[in-house]
């Protein structure tokens, strides 16, 4: 172990480290919040300052400072010791240094390559006349460590070399690339990627930078105007945001985060006073990772983002990108940038001008049914619209209020029926079912994402089971399911009158067409228990609570018993579901 671990450990305080990401209430000799890890409404995640480690009962996540700072912000262990060391004065040495000396010296490339750019920049006045003309100071080019990648072929290979550092290192952090066209006998096949170009180091959330992304200088017309990082074993696209490192504890403190699209826009905002801003730069927004996504990492500071994006065409489409974020149930806006302007701009025109224009945000399906509404579009034209624009983000909502008020903005800003709009939206969900890839967000995939509510767990049961055309008559079924429901909830499923009924199939019937619902009905049974059990786990943490307080050691006790008992078999819920 590290050196200094145990320093850090002992030096700080886990209610603090933890209490300073989330709000930590005070639980008998413990502290208890709502778990960061997964979506709940009532707490279930513990913090035991006694132990010095957190416990969540939902989810199971556990362990001490070093593993919640790396949990939270993405991290890997040696991130989460830069941060904690940083917090708790401590400075490493070499000794701290990972096992991983590959992934060490990779880093140590990077921050040799962000000094020689740092020096460039000083030294090349072109250059530095460049950027300060963009509006950026001083102070700003230092704190974001802004540099310059000399329009040479071999300067920065050169310079790595003198320090002792090898090609195939070098090449590992996408700096430089092997040509194949060298033919001469001796010819060096290595140049530099990054030429002419100002250089914005692209950090994870620690501050070690992983990546850059350059700004041509001299447009020569053929050339991308910004050049990326490719990415390599420190650079994961969809896991990075620029300007997270220096953006994440305003984002928590203001309880919001404002996305950017570009490095300038980025950098404008913070020198201005935006500093909860982050900006997408080559972020790849995807749902595989789920909570171990940039917005993943996003939502854990705040729930809430505020899109600002150009007005171009480019602009508009990112913001459609933002359907991940959506099935995080982050609660996004967006301001409406007018004129061909980006944050860059307005921001170096005139700073008041750009909190007018933060002002001016709306939320997101509002956005959306607004721009149709100015495309002055047909009723026929509409309708597509709405399939096509609207219907994959209120489908990503996980949540089904939310999801319920959307439906029904939607309806009242484009005067169509609440009802059409619900059949059209089932058929749209039918007729993509299977192609969770190709539409732009499915609430399914993200791990991250929110189970259906039991409500609508009940109701595709209760479909299947009174449909004719499925499971109707099936008294095993019918058994199984008074079983997990228990007598009180069976009663009134008995209750229902023949237009539930008839609702309730006709949804199944549409859902599900011909398809053999055997596995469905599995899956659904599953979650209907899990759901239960949720609802069980929250009256009972709750009831822990009430024991800590007033009663004795065995109450308590016999109630931590229990729990373990219920989140076991909620456990096995979820490892049956993955077997179907
Ligand atoms: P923009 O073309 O809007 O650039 O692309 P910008 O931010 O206004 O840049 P400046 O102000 O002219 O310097 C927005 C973002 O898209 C990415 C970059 O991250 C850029 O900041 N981009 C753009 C690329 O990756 N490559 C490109 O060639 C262009
Ligand atoms: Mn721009």
């Amino acid at each position: 172990m590290s050196t200094h671990v145990q320093e850090i450990k002992e030096k700080l305080d886990i209610v603090q480290v933890v209490g300073s990401y989330i709000k930590l209430d005070k639980s008998g000799a413990n502290y208890k919040a709502r778990c960061p890890f997964h979506n709940e409404k009532t707490p279930s995640f513990f913090v035991s300052p006694e132990r010095g480690s957190f416990y969540c009962f939902g989810c199971q996540a556990k362990g001490d400072i070093f593993s919640f700072v790396e949990k939270f912000e993405g991290l890997d262990f040696m991130g989460s010791l830069k941060v904690l060391a940083d917090r708790a004065g401590v400075r490493l040495d070499r000794a701290d240094l990972s096992k991983d000396n590959r992934k060490e010296l990779l880093y140590e490339v990077l921050e040799k390559a962000t000094e020689f750019f740092e020096e460039k920049l000083a030294a090349e006045p072109h250059a530095k006349q460049y950027i300060l003309g963009r509006g950026l100071a001083e102070k700003t080019l230092q704190d974001f460590r802004v540099g310059y990648a000399p329009n040479d072929w071999r300067q920065l290979r050169a310079y790595l070399k003198s320090k002792g550092y090898r090609d195939e290192d070098v090449m590992a952090v996408g700096l430089i690339k092997k040509s194949d066209k060298v033919d001469r006998p001796g010819g060096d096949p290595f140049y530099d990627v990054f030429r002419g170009r100002i250089m914005f180091p692209i950090s994870d959330s620690s501050g070690r930078v992983v990546a850059f992304s350059g700004r041509i200088v001299v447009d020569d017309e053929k050339s991308p105007k910004y050049l990326n990082s490719p990415e390599t074993i420190l650079y994961r696209k969809s896991k990075t945001l620029y300007g997270l490192d220096r953006a994440k504890s305003d984002i928590r403190k203001r309880g919001y985060s404002i996305l950017v699209e570009g490095q300038m826009d980025l950098v404008m905002s913070h020198q201005a006073g935006f500093t909860n801003t982050v900006a997408a730069s080559g972020t790849a927004f995807t749902e595989d990772d789920g909570a171990d996504s940039a917005f993943g990492l996003l939502t854990r500071l705040s729930d809430n983002i505020v899109l600002a994006f150009d007005s171009d065409a480019a602009g508009q489409k990112a913001v459609k990108r933002i359907a991940p974020a959506i099935s995080l149930g982050m609660n996004v806006k967006v301001v409406d940038i007018k004129g061909g302007k980006d944050p860059a701009d307005i921001i170096k025109a005139d700073p008041k001008e750009w909190v007018k224009v933060l002002e001016t945000k709306k939320d997101f399906i509002d956005y959306l049914a607004d721009t149709i509404i100015d495309s002055k579009a047909t009723p026929g034209a509409i309708a597509k619209q709405v399939k096509e624009d609207i219907f994959p983000y209120i489908r990503a909502i996980p949540d089904d209020t939310p999801r319920f008020q959307a439906i029904k903005k939607v309806a009242d800003k484009l005067s169509i029926s609440e009802d059409a709009l619900w059949k059209d939206l089932q058929a749209y969900v039918r007729a993509n079912r299977d192609q969770a890839g190709s539409a732009p967000a499915t609430a399914a995939g993200a791990s991250g994402r929110r189970l259906e509510r039991l409500e609508s767990i009940e109701r595709k049961i209760l479909g299947l089971l009174d449909s004719k055309r499925y499971f109707n008559g099936d008294e095993a079924k019918k058994k199984e399911l008074e079983t997990i429901a228990g007598e009180e909830r069976s009663k009134s499923f008995a209750a229902l009158s023949p237009d539930d009924i008839a609702e309730l199939t006709l949804e199944a019937e549409v859902t599900y067409g011909d398809m053999n619902a055997e596995k469905e009905w599995k899956l659904l049974i599953l979650s209907l228990e899990e759901e239960y059990a949720k609802k069980r786990l929250e009256v009972m943490m709750a009831e822990l609570h009430r024991a800590e307080k007033s009663k004795g050691q065995a109450e308590t006790a016999e109630l931590m018993k229990n729990i373990h008992v219920l989140t076991k078999r909620m456990q096995e819920i979820k490892n049956a579901r993955a077997m179907i």
